[in-house]
This record gives C-alpha cells, sequence and structure tokens, in this order.
C-alpha cells in the first residue's frame, strides 16, 4: 500500500499473464449501506478496502451497524430498516463523493439531526445537485453555500421521491432511492440517460419488490431488506488502467479475470474496440445480480477517437485513461459531452490537459471537450491535483515514454486502488515512490 507523495515511472517491459483487481468501489458501498440497514447477518466477499470504503464502514457503523472484517471478507450485522441511530459526532466522508451524496439522502430522513463532511477536495464539488430535489421533497439540510459540511435535520415526512434527471448522475438518483427506502407511498425514478444502476440491482437482490424499465423505476418505501451474503466483481474502472497499459505496451498479453461488466459501465471496453483494441470477455456470468466475465487483453495499434453522447456515462471515470490511449494513438482525437468531468476529484479535463501538454502531448480544451494530439509521450513532470485517476492515468503513460515521469500528490491513489503499485510491480513496472 501507498502512503508515498509522488512516484516516478519509467519505459517498462511487456505486461504479461493474471491480473487481480480489488473489488468494485461503487458496489463496496453499497453493499455496506443496504447491508446495514438488511435485518440479520451478510457476508462481504472481494469487498473494496480503500481509504473510501472503509469511510463507509465508519459511518455506517456511527449509525449502529456492527461491521467486522475476517479473512478477507467483510460481516455485517444488519440493524433493519428503522433502527439506525444518531450518530455521537460529525460523519467524515474523506474523499468520497459516493458516500457523501448516498448517505445524505438516508440521513435527510430520519428521526435525528446529523451533520456529514469531507476533505478540503470533497467540500468543494456540487452539492446542489442532492440539496434541491431532496429538499423539495421536504427535506432540511444547511450547507455551505450548496457545498459540505452538510447539516441535515431529520425529517420522516418527506413526501414520495419524484425524480426527473437533472444531471446524468448515478449518485443523485441513489441519494434519492436510498431515502425514498424510508418514504411512504410510491417513489419514481426517469432517466433520459441511464447511469450505473448498482443500488436498483442490489435491493432487488436483497429482496426489495420494484418495478423497472429502461428508464424508470418505481417502488413502495419501508419494505424490509432481506439479509444475503454478497459477491461483489472486480472494478472495471480500476481494471481500466491494466487494460490501457496491456493495449500500449507491444507484446503484452493479460487476462484480468472476475470483472462486473454491468452494461452501464462497460463503455471503456466498447470505445477501445472501436480504436481498435484487442479485448475479449470470456466466461459471462450473474453473481449477486451483476453480470460477471473474465478479459483477455492482447497489444494493439490504437487509431484516434471521436467520442461524445450517451456513452459518456457508461465510462465517466475511465475517461482519464482512455485520453492516455488516445494520446498514443494515430491522429487527432476529439471527446466531448464531458463537462461533468470538472467536478470530480479534481478538475480532470484541466488535470490531463495540463499534465498531457507537459509530457508532449498537444492538447486542448473547452468546457465540456478535449482534443488531443496522438504522438511521442516525451516524459516530464506533472502534478495529480491530489486525484487518484490522475495520477494512475499518467503512472501508464509513463510506461511507454521516452524519459521518466514524475508524477505528484498521489497518496489519493489508495482512495480507489489500494494496490495499485504493488500490482504494477507484479508486472515489472519500474516504478519508485519518493
Ligand atoms: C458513482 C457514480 C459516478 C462516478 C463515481 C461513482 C457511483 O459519479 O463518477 O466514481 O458509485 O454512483 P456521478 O454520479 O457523479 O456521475
Amino acid at each position: 500500500m501507498s502512503s508515498s507523495n509522488n512516484l516516478i515511472v519509467n519505459k517498462s517491459k511487456p505486461f504479461l499473464g493474471k491480473v487481480i483487481i480489488p473489488g468494485d468501489k461503487s458496489i463496496s458501498h453499497r453493499s455496506i449501506i443496504l447491508g446495514s440497514m438488511a435485518k440479520g447477518k451478510i457476508i462481504i466477499t472481494n469487498f473494496l478496502k480503500s481509504d473510501d470504503c472503509l469511510k463507509t464502514i465508519s459511518a455506517m457503523r456511527s449509525l449502529g451497524a456492527k461491521i467486522t472484517a475476517f479473512n478477507e471478507q467483510i460481516m455485517i450485522e444488519g440493524i433493519g430498516l428503522n433502527n439506525l441511530k444518531k450518530p455521537n459526532k460529525t460523519i467524515d466522508a474523506g474523499n468520497s463523493g459516493t458516500l457523501i451524496r448516498l448517505l445524505t439522502g438516508i440521513l435527510s430522513v430520519q428521526n435525528f439531526s446529523s451533520t456529514i463532511t469531507g476533505d478540503e477536495s470533497l467540500n468543494t464539488r456540487p452539492m446542489r445537485r442532492i440539496i434541491n430535489p431532496l429538499v423539495a421533497h421536504g427535506a432540511m439540510i444547511d450547507s455551505n453555500n450548496f457545498k459540505a459540511p452538510l447539516k441535515i435535520t431529520g425529517n420522516t415526512k418527506l413526501l414520495p421521491i419524484n425524480y426527473k434527471q437533472d444531471v446524468a448522475s448515478a449518485q443523485v438518483k441513489s441519494c434519492l432511492m436510498l431515502a425514498a427506502l424510508f418514504i411512504e407511498g410510491e417513489s419514481k425514478f426517469y432517466e433520459d440517460i441511464v447511469t450505473r444502476d448498482h443500488t436498483e440491482n442490489l435491493l432487488e437482490y436483497l429482496g426489495y419488490d420494484m418495478n423497472k424499465s429502461e428508464h424508470e423505476i418505481s417502488f413502495k418505501g419501508c419494505q424490509p431488506l432481506i439479509a444475503k451474503d454478497i459477491n461483489i466483481g472486480s472494478d472495471i474502472s480500476s481494471a481500466a488502467f491494466f487494460i490501457v497499459a496491456a493495449l500500449i505496451l507491444k507484446n503484452s498479453e493479460i487476462k484480468i479475470p472476475n470483472i462486473n461488466i454491468n452494461k452501464y459501465r462497460v463503455g471503456i471496453i466498447t470505445v477501445l474496440k472501436k480504436m481498435g483494441a484487442n479485448i475479449s470477455i470470456i466466461n459471462k456470468r450473474l453473481d449477486s445480480n451483476e453480470e460477471i466475465g473474465d478479459l483477455i487483453i492482447k497489444s494493439s495499434h490504437l487509431k484516434s477517437l471521436n467520442l461524445g453522447g450517451e456513452i459518456i456515462s457508461t465510462l465517466i471515470d475511465e475517461l482519464p485513461i482512455l485520453f492516455i490511449a488516445c494520446a498514443v494513438s494515430s491522429g487527432v482525437s476529439k471527446i466531448s459531452g464531458i463537462e461533468e468531468l470538472r467536478y470530480k476529484e479534481s478538475d480532470r479535463i484541466k488535470s490531463m490537459e495540463e499534465g498531457l501538454n507537459a509530457v508532449g502531448i498537444k492538447s486542448t480544451s473547452t468546457l465540456d471537450s478535449i482534443e488531443i494530439n496522438g504522438g511521442e509521450i516525451l516524459g516530464g513532470k506533472i502534478n495529480s491535483y491530489g486525484d487518484h485517476r490522475i495520477a494512475m492515468a499518467f503512472s501508464i503513460a509513463a510506461l511507454i515514454s521516452k524519459k521518466s515521469i514524475t508524477i505528484t500528490d498521489t497518496k489519493n491513489i489508495s482512495t480507489s486502488f489500494p494496490n495499485f503499485i504493488d500490482l504494477m510491480r507484479e508486472q515489472r513496472a519500474d516504478i519508485y515512490e519518493l
């Protein structure tokens, strides 16, 4: 596990063999949150023990759930829907947008008040997107000009949720769905652009009755959640770094088993294939109501890309590493409709544009797009702005860079992928922590 602030990565040998990626971050959060509100014992396998997900464990413990780790698994003794207790201090969501947004939905509808906050980066991120719809249904939330800390005065009498997507965000949809679990009557959720549906899938898995069509879901609140063990597939967003590494490092061939291939998460594979990537998915199967598969990736010659529209939400977290694939492909790539990237752990359009230019790849941006001129990565020094995915994206770029790349402010890699550096070393990557 890395606790260093800076990385230096040099040109490296091909990636070969098997890469075991840790559990999916989105599902890990949801398994703890929903598992805590089921009644009975749940064993979670392949839980992601990253900083973000460990914060979710602390948060649910502070609300009364009993959660223990044993033999690489997590055990929850769920307390049921109506037994959450007032936390005795401010809940700390750390760097996690998913935790703060999902939990605020639950806290809004309790019979107690609470406060939730985050680190410096999280407290600059937009919360208006959850505050407005929650308040419109009766929630009482004080904020720092629509940013965290959020002071929530619980109100058990929220109106049934009627959600029409304003911004394509699974966190917003899930926030409102979690509030709706506590509200009598039927809540409805409509999305023009369907976002990741892990909350819905896990609710269904835990016995929740709902009506589902492609764009709309409705369910009645106050149903019990049934305790059932949960196996979590590995995270495609983390796998994406190794997928791109194997594609761009000549003579590579890797297998990445047990990846969650939920249809709202696999955009990165669809798009890389369009660029000419040799990726196959084998052994497709269902586990804990999510689709899982094994990936085989062989080095490939990549062509440039012109991308925009609905597919963006299915690869939103993979855009930084996709930009690296564009940087080493032949031709000019243009990716548009990506303004949401500006509101992530850093302004990812700015962080990537600055970093790409610093290592010799000409790129320019507008508010919601980036243009990248494919070429040779020359090396240099880049600032990751404390953003895990920017740090990992440039670590992969460095594997084929003429000279080394130094990446600063990389500690937060542990928020999503604590053993990233170990797995890079297992693949003989020339990587040093400073
Ligand atoms: C997530 C949804 C996405 C994603 C984030 C995880 C989730 O955020 O970027 O890393 O678990 O629901 P948005 O809902 O802001 O798009």
